[in-house]
């Protein structure tokens, strides 16, 4: 039986996020642990799903060193392998950690975020399919007409946003991301976006999922443009199975799909407190987790 783990209280906490929490151990470098904190509709759920940040922790791990070769990340290790972390010195939070806090830590070089959400679409899924069923488009462009929900887009789409520091993310139009960040970045973001994208879901493929949509994040790392933050979890991304796949409909993601409906049916108007969750939806949401990991990873 795992402990879930709402909280960490370590020293040096930079940012407690709706799931991570964040640690300076110095050098340069970041300790973020996932907690098993979850939230919906941007509100956090005042019940854990135990297990649900080591899952995710495992497979952000998995992912950056399959893409390292495509991209540059800021991913030195999980705190529990001792091997990665061989010249990594023990300060800060992560001297003390925990054992059973290992997997579920990344250490990771510190970055200057590029606020910007770098947002991935290979289907038509989500939000990018209600604007296409209300004006023919996604994010501004016109696409061909007779496009069914959950089809293939005739080519991966940048569908950048805002990195909101609360409340909701905004669509970015390229012009606007360009204003922010500069045409050079702007340009590098996507294709470095569309290369780990092509990496990770040839993988994928060849597993039996499909990846929908994601979101990266980037920043710079002394000079260099870094993929950061967590990578290709179901937290940030729609995953669905290859043998299920019926475009046409609403695809049942390996997400929190499942938890999001069954708030919606008691009637709660997303604002906090969301109603405390029932053991068989717990259990549910955790199982759902824990398939993408297996799904994707084998482990
Ligand atoms: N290598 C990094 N350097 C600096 N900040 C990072 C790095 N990786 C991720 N972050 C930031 O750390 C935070 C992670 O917390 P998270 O739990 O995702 O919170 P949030 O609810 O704010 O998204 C995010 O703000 C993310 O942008
Ligand atoms: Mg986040």
């Amino acid at each position: 039986m795992i402990t879930p783990v709402s909280e960490t209280r370590f020293e040096g906490l930079v940012h407690r996020g709706k799931v991570r929490d964040t640690y300076d151990i110095g050098g340069g470098r970041l300790l973020m642990i996932a907690t098993d904190r979850i939230s919906a509709f941007d509100v956090i759920l005042p019940n854990p799903i135990p297990g649900k940040g080591l899952i995710l922790a495992q497979m952000s791990a998995f992912w950056f060193r399959h893409t390292r070769n495509v991209m540059p990340n800021h991913f030195i290790g999980l705190a529990s392998d001792r091997k990665a972390l061989a010249d990594i010195p023990a300060t800060g939070a992560l001297a003390g950690l925990p054992q059973e806090m290992g997997p579920r830590a990344m250490v990771i070089k510190k970055a200057r975020r590029i606020d910007v959400e770098c947002v991935v679409r290979a289907y038509l899924a989500g939000t990018a399919w209600a604007e296409y069923r209300k004006s023919g488009t996604v994010h501004g462009v016109r696409l061909p007409s007779g496009l069914r929900e959950s089809d293939r887009l005739p080519e991966l789409m940048f569908t950048p946003s805002t990195k909101a520091e609360s409340g909701h993310d905004e669509p970015l139009t390229w012009d606007q991301t360009v204003r922010m960040i500069g045409e050079e970045t702007s340009v590098r973001l996507r294709e470095a976006s569309f290369r780990v994208f092509k990496s990770a879901a040839a993988h994928a493929e060849r597993r039996g999922m499909i990846i929908a949509d994601t979101k990266f994040e980037f920043g710079w790392v002394g000079g260099e443009l870094t993929l950061i933050d967590e990578l290709l979890t179901p937290d940030s991304s729609r995953f669905w199975a290859a043998d299920a796949y019926r475009p046409g409909e609403t695809q049942a993601a390996f997400d929190k799909q499942f938890l999001r409906d069954w708030l919606l049916s008691t009637g709660w108007n997303r604002q906090p407190p969301a109603p405390s969750l029932p053991e068989d939806v717990i259990a549910r949401t955790r199982e759902r987790y824990e398939l993408a990991l297996q799904r994707l990873t084998g482990s």
